[in-house]
């Protein structure tokens, strides 16, 4: 079903253009740019009179004397050289919000042709701690991930773990260096993994030796002699549980947890297919694939290196056959650090050239770093990369000083306060995230993001608590849902804010841009206080009005809910805040 109000109008004005026998290309609206004169604006008649060689005004008057037939429409008029400006009947727009608020999808458009998207995000590192450069990738991602579901496409996605590269062998040469053996390798935790690759890549750095010995050993663990492939997979599942817990706490979802090194079979299947094809040249001992020339000039894809390895070119090349002959994939999405494109271009130019995935849509959607208050990408105060732990801690202890303390308020204890911090801190700091347009970088504000003002994750948690607690009064008032009635300017524009959410999100997935989302979720929630201030539901004139605006108000809430879902965000029942605190006197 769709109920966009854009939509419902463009079939209005088509029928129109048919028996007018105009070309219906044109029967197109735009929610009017001045709403103190028309809801919707439609321009057609101007183009229209190019190809028809006749006066736009003329044009314009053949429509509007058709379209004033419809009671739907309360206002019809011609502006300027031919604009025709349209103003809804407010039962039609009540009509429609009555629909709306009985369809379990908000009569939100769907696909219409269901796709079977693969997502790759996440992308975090064997023996490395997330830091905020996958803070981006697993909140952006998700929320990808969930607009897709939510339009009708299925999607399977998988966290692509980078578990097979040199880091894999630094990290067992160091072990052997300190321990003489792998012996004790299966007794260590994820810290003590993790400090043996940062020893590793100083030494590595320093001395080309230890660099040529963790690089033999990489090799060992490729071609799984057992006592090094032993000591790999004990270094893997060690990292993944404990990745697993930071997406956990992150709600990012993932269905398979693969990494580059299960692509390793098809990484040969696939350099044999291209020296089959004659695609692929040796150079210098390496195996590469040159490139079109006629688009850029970009270096070519190093396929085998010439020691025999494969690099991280190949293992994304041969994932995409993967992903086309195991997952069916019909589309291909990325989400990963902008400064990978020229990689992915390569990746992607090579899988077709080889057709590996054929009619597959590959797209990288490349986001810009989070950065510090100097604007380069952020680091601890140490200088050392922040990681995602940390700022989640640090989100989180600016949360609890605006909450109460535990059993300050009856029914929240430690759990429930700390529930309700993880969930605000998550909001703020996923809602700081994606207000952004997903390719700029944006400096992490540590100040404001936590808010229950501004454009901010906890105003609109804080918004949709408050509508529950209005609707719990209506209730307990004895007040029920009934039609809804456009009474008032602010009852209308608040149904014309909700009649554009098919649209909006529909944007939202044709552009990968979750901040459209965002920005109408903000707009929504001060579009619903404008309206709530104006039109009370205890003191309403009516019955029925109350009644009206007591559906409204859900709806609202509703869609708010929804909509932070598809964000990521999870909005709590009620939201609680410190008594006598800054936000409490400023307010
Ligand atoms: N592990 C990689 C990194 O940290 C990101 C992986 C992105 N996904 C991919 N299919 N290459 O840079």
């Amino acid at each position: 079903m769709n109920l966009s109000l854009e939509y419902l109008i463009n079939q209005k004005l088509a029928h129109v253009f048919d028996v007018l026998n105009l070309d219906k290309k044109f029967a197109v609206v735009k929610v009017s740019d001045r709403p103190d004169l028309s809801d919707f604006q439609c321009n057609g008649a101007l183009a229209l009179a190019k190809s028809e060689r006749k006066n736009p005004r003329e044009i314009a008057a053949l429509i509007v004397g058709e379209l004033e037939k419809d009671a739907d429409f309360a206002k019809i008029s011609i502006d300027g050289p031919g604009f025709i400006n349209l103003s809804l009947a407010d039962k039609f727009l009540a009509h429609n919000i009555d629909a709306i608020a009985a369809d379990k999808n908000f009569g939100c458009a769907k696909v219409d042709k269901p796709n079977r998207v693969v997502m790759d995000f996440g992308g975090p590192n064997v023996a490395k701690a997330l830091h905020v450069g996958h803070l981006r990738s697993a909140v952006v991602g998700e929320s990808i991930r969930r607009i897709e579901n939510f339009v009708g496409n299925e999607t399977v996605s998988d966290v692509h773990f980078g578990d097979w590269g040199t880091p894999m062998g630094m990290i067992l040469s160091e072990i052997i260096r300190q321990d003489g053996n792998l012996a004790k390798v299966e007794t260590y935790d994820i810290k003590q993994i993790s400090a043996f690759y940062k020893q590793a890549n100083i030494r590595c750095k320093e001395d080309e030796s230890a660099k040529e010995e963790a690089r033999l050993i990489t090799t060992k663990i490729q071609d799984k002699e057992p006592e090094f492939y032993k000591a790999w997979q004990h270094l893997r599942k060690v990292s993944v549980d404990d990745v697993k817990k930071n997406y956990a706490e992150l709600e990012a979802h993932f269905d398979l947890w693969l990494g580059e090194s299960d692509a390793h079979e098809t990484c040969k299947e696939v350099v044999k297919i291209a020296q089959e094809r004659g695609i692929a040249e040796v150079d210098d001992g390496a195996t590469i694939i040159r490139l079109d020339e006629t688009k850029s000039q970009r270096p070519p894809v190093i396929l085998v290196k010439s020691d025999g390895g494969f690099g991280y070119q190949l293992t994304d090349i041969a994932t995409i056959k993967m992903r086309y002959d195991d997952l069916h994939a019909d589309e291909i999405i990325y989400v990963v650090d902008k400064r990978q494109s020229l990689h992915f271009e390569q990746v992607f130019e090579v899988a077709e050239k080889l057709n590996l995935a054929p009619n597959v849509k590959f797209l990288h959607i490349g986001f810009g770093t989070v950065n510090g208050p100097d604007g380069k990408p952020f680091k601890t105060r140490d200088g050392g990369v922040m990681n995602l732990e940390d700022l989640i801690k640090l989100s989180k202890d600016k949360v609890r000083e605006s909450l109460p303390l535990p059993n300050e308020v009856e029914g929240y204890g430690e759990k429930e306060i700390e529930k309700m911090v993880t969930q605000i801190a998550m909001a703020a700091i996923k809602f700081q995230d994606l207000k952004n347009n997903i390719a700029s970088g944006y400096i992490f504000e540590l100040e404001d993001f936590a808010k229950f003002e501004g454009k901010t994750g906890p105003y609109i948690q804080y918004a949709v608590a408050r509508i529950n607690s209005i609707i719990r009064k209506a209730n307990a008032a004895g007040i029920k849902e009934g039609n809804i009635i456009i009474s008032n300017r602010e009852e209308k524009d608040l149904a014309l804010k909700i009649s554009q959410l098919s649209n909006t999100i529909m944007r939202a997935h044709t552009e990968h841009e979750p901040s459209i989302i965002s920005d109408y979720v903000y707009t929504l929630a001060q579009t619903f206080s404008t309206f709530y201030n104006a039109s009370s539901i205890m003191n309403a004139e009516s019955a029925e009005l109350a009644s009206s605006r007591l559906k409204m108000s859900r709806l609202v809430r509703d869609i708010l809910v929804q909509l932070l879902y598809l964000l990521g965000i999870e909005a709590p029942e009620v939201m609680l805040k410190r008594e006598r605190s800054a936000f409490d006197r400023n307010n």
